[in-house]
C-alpha cells in the first residue's frame, strides 16, 4: 500500500462532542478496510496502542493519547436485500447516524425514527446499543461486519452474537473488544407500526390519527432540542451515567422514602431508576464546579461550560456519584467511554 495518510499531534477536541483538550500522537482517518488494516499493522510495528474513535460523542479524554487514534471513515449506504417482512439496509461505519436515519425515511424504509438526532457514527451505534424514546438499536438490527484487529480478517456478527443489553454489547467486553465495526445492517419492517411507548410521545399522539414516521421523527427531534444540549453550542456526551437497575427490595425501600421516585419495571422483578431524577433530587441540576456543569434541563447530562478539561468533567461526575450513593445507596455507572487500547 502507498503512503498512509497519518497525521501527527492532532488536537482531539474538534473530533469529539465534549470538546475537552487532548492530543493524539498519531491520527489516521481510514476510508477503507485496507487502510484500517494498514493502520493496525503500522501501529503494531511501532509498538503503539490503538484507540478506535467513532463520532466522538461518547468518549471522555482526560489525557493525551500516546499512540494511534484510528477513525473508521468508510462511507456507503444501500438496500442489500428485501424479504416478505423486512428491508435489509447496509450502512458503512463512517456514515453519520442522524443523516442515515433521515435517509432511510426518505427512501420509505421507516423504523429508525425514534433514534433521530443521536450524535455519532453508524459504526458506534451497536457498540452501546444506542436507545432513546422507546426504541433500542437492537430492535432494528440485522447484523454487522467487523475487522478483527488481531487476525486482520472480516467477520459478521448476527443479533445473537452481539449479546445486546441496555447500553451494552459484546463489543464492549473482553471477547469483542478486538473487533472494529466496518458496516451495520438494519432490518426495517415492511409492516411499520409506530413506537409510542415513551410517555411524552404517547401523550402527544393520544387519541389522534396514527402519526407517520416523519411526524415521529420531527417530534423526537423537538423533544431532544428541548431537553438535551446541542454539542455544537455546549460540549457534552449525552447521558453521563446509565440508569441503574436495582432489585425489588432496593426499589421498595427507596419508593417508601421517596414516593415520587421515577422507575421502570424490568424483567426478573428488577427496576430501572431514572438517574436524572436521583441527581436532580440530590440538588445537582444546574450546578457547576469550575467549567464543568450539570445541565439545567436534564441532570443526567454533564456539560463543558467553556474551557473545561476532561479531569474537570470527571471530578464533577465523581462528586455527583458520591453524593447520590450517600443519599440513595445507589451506585451510578459512567456511560461514556474512557479511551482504551485495542487488545494486543
Ligand atoms: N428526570 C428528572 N430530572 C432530570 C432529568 C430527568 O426528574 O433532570 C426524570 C424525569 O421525571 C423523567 C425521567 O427522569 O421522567 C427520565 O428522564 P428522560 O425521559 O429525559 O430520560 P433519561 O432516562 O434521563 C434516557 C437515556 C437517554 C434518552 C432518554 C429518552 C440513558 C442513560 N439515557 O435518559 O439517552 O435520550 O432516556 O429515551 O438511558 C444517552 O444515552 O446519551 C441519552 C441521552
Amino acid at each position: 500500500m502507498s503512503e498512509l495518510p497519518l497525521q501527527r499531534d492532532i488536537a482531539l477536541a474538534p473530533l469529539t462532542t465534549l470538546g475537552v483538550p487532548a492530543t493524539a500522537r498519531w491520527y489516521l482517518r481510514a476510508q477503507s478496510v485496507e487502510i484500517l488494516r494498514a493502520g493496525l499493522d503500522w501501529a503494531r510495528q511501532q509498538g503503539l496502542p490503538v484507540f478506535v474513535l467513532g463520532g466522538g460523542s461518547n468518549v471522555v479524554f482526560a489525557e493525551d493519547w500516546p499512540g494511534l487514534v484510528l477513525q473508521p471513515a468508510l462511507r456507503g449506504r444501500a438496500l442489500e436485500a428485501t424479504s416478505d417482512s423486512h428491508f435489509i439496509v447496509k450502512v458503512d461505519a463512517g456514515e453519520n447516524w442522524h443523516d442515515t436515519v433521515a435517509w432511510t425515511l426518505e427512501q420509505r424504509w421507516p423504523g429508525l425514527e425514534n433514534l433521530a438526532l443521536i450524535p455519532g457514527s453508524v459504526g458506534a451505534a451497536p457498540v452501546q446499543n444506542i436507545g432513546a424514546y422507546g426504541l433500542e438499536l437492537e430492535a432494528r438490527f440485522h447484523s454487522l461486519d467487523a475487522l478483527d484487529s488481531r487476525s486482520g480478517t472480516l467477520v459478521t456478527l448476527d443479533h445473537t452474537a452481539c449479546r445486546f443489553a441496555y447500553r451494552d454489547s459484546i463489543l464492549k467486553h473482553e471477547d469483542g473488544r478486538h473487533l472494529i465495526v466496518t458496516a451495520v445492517r438494519f432490518a426495517l419492517p415492511r409492516a411499520w407500526t409506530p413506537c409510542l411507548t415513551y410517555r411524552e410521545l404517547a401523550q402527544q399522539f393520544a387519541g389522534g390519527e396514527t402519526p407517520t414516521p416523519r411526524v415521529i421523527f420531527d417530534a423526537v427531534v423537538a423533544i431532544r432540542r428541548r431537553k438535551l444540549p446541542d454539542p455544537a453550542e455546549l460540549g457534552n456526551v449525552g447521558s453521563f451515567f446509565k440508569n441503574p437497575v436495582v432489585d425489588a427490595a432496593t426499589y421498595a425501600g427507596l419508593h417508601a422514602r421517596f414516593p415520587d421516585l421515577v422507575a421502570y419495571p424490568q424483567a426478573e422483578d428488577r427496576y430501572k431508576l431514572a438517574a436524572g431524577w436521583l441527581i436532580d433530587r440530590a440538588g445537582w441540576k444546574g450546578r457547576r464546579i469550575g467549567a464543568a456543569g450539570v445541565h439545567a434541563q436534564q441532570a443526567l447530562v454533564l456539560v463543558n461550560l467553556g474551557g473545561a478539561r476532561g479531569a474537570d468533567i470527571l471530578a464533577l461526575a465523581d462528586a455527583v456519584r458520591t453524593d447520590v450513593a450517600e443519599r440513595f445507596g445507589v451506585e451510578l455507572e459512567q456511560e461514556p467511554q474512557r479511551p482504551g487500547a485495542l487488545p494486543a
